[in-house]
C-alpha cells in the first residue's frame, strides 16, 4: 500500500471508530435516561396505589366504624353524632339529636317495622327497638301494668307539622320545650316511643311520671335498652320540659350505664 493510501486508510479508521464510539455513547445514555423515566414512572404509580389503598382503608374503617356502633357493645367514645355531614353516623342507635344536632330530612331509617304491641294507633320502630320494647312491655305486664305505644317513628313532615301546631298554639317558646323541630326529633331516628297508660287517660301528660306505669318505666327501662330521655330538672340541660312517656332506644349496655350515671346523654356524653 503507498504511503498516501496507508494514510487514508488510518484517517478512515480512526474516523469509523469515533462513529462508532459516538453511536456506543448515545445508546448508552439513551438507555440510562429509559431507565430512569421507567424508574420515575414505577415511583409515581406506586405513590398514587398507595394513596388510593389508604382512601379505600379509611373509607372502610368508617363504615367498620358505623356498624360498630349499632352493636349493644358500643362504648362511650363511639358517639356519633348527627348533621347533614356526618351522614354515617345517623343509622347508629346512639346517635345524638338534639337542639344542635339534626340530621337531613331524608333521613328515613331502612328497617322500620309497625309495633305489634298496645297502641293508641298504628306506630313504627326501628326494628331493634322495637324488640327491646317488647321485652319492657311484658317485664311491665308480669308486673300487673299495661303501657300502650303512643307515638314512635315520624317522618321530618309529620314532626313539622307537630312543631308548627305547636308554635301556633304555645308560640314559639312555648313549643321549644314540648316539641323538636323537624330534622332534631328522636322520633325521626325511629328509636323514639312514647308511652302512656289508662291511668292518665292515654294521654302524654307529666302526671304519668308520678304513675305506677310511669315509675315502672323510670327503674327498669334501662334493662331492655331505653332511657327517659327527658328527665325532671334538666331542661336547661336537654332544652325540653319533663316528658315521662318519651323512651329513646339506645341499647341494653348504653342505656343501663346512663341510668347508673343519673346523667342526660348530653351530660354523658359531655356534649349539647
Ligand atoms: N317531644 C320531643 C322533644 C320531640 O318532639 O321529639
Ligand atoms: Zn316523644
Amino acid at each position: 500500500m503507498r504511503i498516501k493510501d496507508k494514510k487514508r486508510f488510518i484517517i478512515a479508521c480512526g474516523g469509523l471508530a469515533a462513529i462508532l464510539i459516538l453511536i456506543i455513547v448515545v445508546l448508552t445514555i439513551s438507555f440510562w435516561n429509559r431507565n430512569e423515566s421507567q424508574a420515575e414512572a414505577d415511583s409515581k404509580k406506586n405513590t398514587q396505589t398507595t394513596a388510593t389503598a389508604k382512601e379505600t382503608d379509611t373509607a372502610a374503617n368508617t363504615q367498620t366504624a358505623a356498624a360498630g356502633q349499632s352493636t349493644q357493645t358500643e362504648t362511650k367514645e363511639e358517639i356519633k353524632t348527627t348533621t347533614t355531614e356526618n351522614a354515617a353516623g345517623v343509622d347508629s342507635v346512639i346517635t345524638l339529636v338534639n337542639k344542635n344536632h339534626s340530621m337531613s330530612a331524608n333521613y328515613v331509617p331502612s328497617d322500620l317495622v309497625t309495633v305489634d304491641l298496645p297502641s293508641t294507633r298504628d306506630t313504627q320502630l326501628r326494628s331493634i327497638a322495637a324488640e327491646g320494647l317488647t321485652k319492657l312491655f311484658k317485664a311491665a305486664e308480669g308486673a300487673g301494668l299495661e303501657l300502650y305505644c303512643c307515638s314512635g317513628y315520624r317522618s321530618y313532615e309529620t314532626q313539622s307539622e307537630l312543631y308548627t301546631w305547636n308554635v301556633e298554639t304555645y308560640g314559639v317558646d312555648g313549643a321549644e320545650l314540648v316539641s323538636a323541630r323537624p330534622g332534631m326529633s328522636e322520633h325521626q331516628l325511629g328509636l323514639a316511643m312514647d308511652v302512656t297508660s289508662a291511668s292518665v287517660g292515654f294521654d302524654l301528660l307529666e302526671s304519668f311520671g308520678t304513675t305506677a306505669e310511669g315509675q315502672f318505666i323510670n327503674e327498669n327501662a334501662h334493662k331492655y335498652g331505653f332511657i327517659v330521655r327527658y328527665p325532671q330538672g334538666k331542661t336547661d340541660i336537654t332544652g325540653y320540659a319533663y316528658e315521662p312517656w318519651h323512651l329513646r332506644y339506645l341499647g341494653v349496655d348504653v342505656a343501663t350505664a346512663i341510668y347508673n350515671s343519673g346523667k342526660t346523654m348530653e351530660e354523658y356524653y359531655s356534649t349539647n
